[in-house]
């Protein structure tokens, strides 16, 4: 199926907020601490997009499901800073899909998104994304994804140390699939 990506607006903020948090508390579950997930609010969720759409409007992408709703979405973009920049100047940084919705290749979509928009709007020809070393579902998507085990890491998240990986991609991409409506549609 192609599912449509296009980039995020402001009246998308709360619909990320709420796929946020429910993603992080199902798929995160068992890996991240409950005392976390437990404590994450749509409220402060809607706060740090709010930030992060000013900021970064165009690193923000959404799929829409049949329905028009928001069914997932993926944070990507340039970085020129960190350690890995120079070697890997486009970071994903965060893709979820709204639990219900998983597995129907919107998550490829967003992802094919992202990586097509690094070689051919930025013109960048390597891309990385970090994820926990025990997200193994998570791992094997990306793996399909044609993504490299290039790196493994440690995240500090309050306090707690949590093992990661990172994977990346040489752009383009062999594939390119998916397509993006103009922002707003
Ligand atoms: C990982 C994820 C972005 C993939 O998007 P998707 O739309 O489900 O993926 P697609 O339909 O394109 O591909 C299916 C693959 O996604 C992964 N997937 C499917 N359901 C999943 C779930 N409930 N949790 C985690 N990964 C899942 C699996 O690898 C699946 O392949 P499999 O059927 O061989 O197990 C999405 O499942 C998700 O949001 N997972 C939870 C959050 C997460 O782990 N995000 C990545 C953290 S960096």
């Amino acid at each position: 199926m192609n599912h449509r990506v296009r980039i995020a607006n402001e009246a998308d903020l709360l619909q990320l907020a709420e796929i946020h948090v429910a993603s992080w508390q199902d798929a995160f579950r068992g890996v991240v601490p409950d005392t976390i997930l437990d404590g994450m609010s749509v409220a402060a969720s809607l706060k740090s997009w709010i930030k992060n759409f000013a900021a970064f409007p165009a690193n923000i992408a959404v799929a829409l499901g049949e329905d028009g709703e928001i069914a997932g979405f993926c944070c990507a973009g340039p970085i020129t800073d960190g350690d890995d920049w120079e070697q890997y100047p486009f970071r994903v940084f965060a893709l979820h899909i709204r639990p219900p919705m998983r597995g129907r290749g919107i998550g490829s979509a967003l992802l094919d998104d992202a990586l097509n928009r690094a070689a051919h709007k930025e013109g960048l020809n390597t891309a990385i994304l970090w994820t926990l070393e025990a997200l193994v579902r998570a791992r094997r998507f990306y793996e399909r994804e044609g993504g490299v085990l290039v790196k493994k890491g440690v995240w500090q998240i309050d306090g707690i140390a949590l093992p990661e990986v990172a994977y990346a991609w040489q752009l383009p991409r062999a594939s390119a699939k998916g397509s993006r409506l103009p922002a707003g549609a």
